[in-house]
This record gives structure tokens, sequence and C-alpha cells, in this order.
């Protein structure tokens, strides 16, 4: 890649990456560096602990009018699978609960990444037999998709509910509002302690009162104890923010 941007070295890369001039080799030199790594409904906790603990307390707080959105974001997204799976689990708890006062409209998922190149086929919401294959239950397949020949695109009622939107994890969080929920998964892995340090402490700012951040299964990290307490449910464990004084 470097060869064919005309740079010699890293440092020269580098440097015109940090005057952020050419785009293109910005783009190139994200996706180079990124893990894109997803799949559906991707390990087992986050879903059980959506289904079973963290929806009876939003459709409670939708029907006592505590709140009129709940806001959802999935914020390391790569191509969708996780946004999509948070709609389609949301969708199924409504319908499975027969729940007719409460509707998907009143959830919001808002899905980043700093990878145009994922975010272009996350919005498309169209994806081929490889992808579709890797942890999607039959049910919700046929449920949620239809199917394009050798591609499967996912339902319009489930991708209304989400708003893919390019972010870069370092930047301020203050324009993005507050969420009940943030899906922060296998994406602070790659980064350094002090850079873990500030977006813990952003996330924590972002969330609402109660409000809950969920990491990866094999990201257990010391350095949330300071805005997080450790909850450990029979569904999975997951991070309640600490109370401003705490
Ligand atoms: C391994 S994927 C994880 C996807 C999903 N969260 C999951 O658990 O399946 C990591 C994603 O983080 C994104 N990423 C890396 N650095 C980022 C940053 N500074 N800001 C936002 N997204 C970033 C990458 O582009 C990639 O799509």
């Amino acid at each position: 890649m470097l060869i064919d941007s005309g740079l010699k070295s890293f440092e020269e890369l580098y440097s015109l990456l940090s005057q952020n001039r050419d785009l293109t080799i910005r783009d190139r030199v994200i996706d180079a560096l990124t893990t894109n790594e997803t799949s559906w409904f991707r390990d087992r906790a986050p879903w059980q602990l959506l289904r079973h603990t963290f929806l009876p307390q939003y459709v409670e707080a939708l029907r006592s009018g505590r709140t009129s959105k709940i806001r959802i974001w999935s914020a390391a997204s790569s191509t969708g699978q996780e946004a999509y799976s948070i709609a389609m689990t949301i969708d199924r708890y409504l319908r499975d609960h027969m729940i007719r006062d409460v509707t998907l409209e009143q959830f919001e998922i808002f899905a980043t990444d700093i990878s145009q190149t994922v975010l272009d086929i996350a919005v498309r919401g169209r994806y081929d037999s490889i992808s579709i294959m890797r942890g999607l239950p039959d049910l919700e397949k046929s449920m949620y998709f239809q199917r394009h020949g050798m591609t499967w695109e996912v339902d319009e009622r489930i991708r209304s509910i989400v708003r893919f939107q390019r972010f870069n994890l370092q930047d301020s969080f203050i324009l993005l509002g507050k969420f009940q929920l943030v899906f922060c998964r296998y994406v602070m892995i790659y980064f350094s302690d002090d850079l873990k340090r500030d977006i813990i402490n952003k996330l924590s700012r972002c969330l609402t009162d109660e409000g809950v951040l969920l990491i990866g299964a094999s990201e257990l990290n010391t350095l949330i104890d300071r805005h997080f307490e450790l909850k450990d449910t029979t569904h999975g464990s997951y991070y309640l923010k600490k109370g401003e004084r705490a």
C-alpha cells in the first residue's frame, strides 16, 4: 500500500494522515489497520441480558412515561451485524410477549464505526451466503431477511430503527446525546491504556443514570472499575454506571 501511494516510509504516511489531506489514503490505512471481524448475535451473554434483564426494564420505563425513547449505541459496529442483532432481539421480545403498547419505533439503535468501507456494507444491509451463516439462527433468518439470489437483505422494519454514522471513538462524545445501553465490544482491545481510560470515561458520561456498558467476553478490564460496577447475573455480566459521587 505504501508503494501504491508513492510514499517512502511509514513516517511520511503518518505525517500525511495527521495533516488529513488525502482522505483516500486515510480510508485505506484505516481499513488496513482495523479488524472488522464480527458475526450475528456474537457471544451468548449480551442477547440473554438484553432479553431477560434490560428489555423488561426498558418496556417498563416506556410504559410509565419515564422515557419516550430507548437509545442503544453499537459503538464499533463493523458491517452492522451487532446493530441489526439488537433490533431483531427487541422485535422478537415484543412479539414473544405480545406487547402492543410499546413499539419497535420507540427504540433507536445508533451504530458507528471509524471505517467507511464497513459502514457502506452495514447501511446497504445485504449479506452474502458466508456472512449470513455466521451466528444467525434459522428462525431470525426466515423472519427478518429477504433473499435476492445469493444475498440476503435485512427487513425494512429492522433497518428503520438503526442509524449508521461514521465516528472515531477518539473524538468527543458530547454531541451524541445519552444512551441507556452501549455495546463497545472487541474494539478497545487494540488501544493503549491511556486511550482506553479516555474512552471509558467518555462512555460513562454518555450513559443515562443506571446506564449499562457491554464489552467483549475476553475484555475484562480493570480500567473500567472507576466508572462502572461489574454486575454478574445468571444471564451474563455487564457494567453498570456508578453514580456521579461514587
Ligand atoms: C472486531 S470489530 C468488532 C465489531 C463488533 N463490535 C463485534 O463485536 O462484533 C472492531 C471494529 O472497530 C472499528 N474501530 C477500530 N478503531 C476504531 C475507532 N477508533 N473508532 C471507531 N471504530 C473503530 C473497526 O473499524 C472494526 O469495524
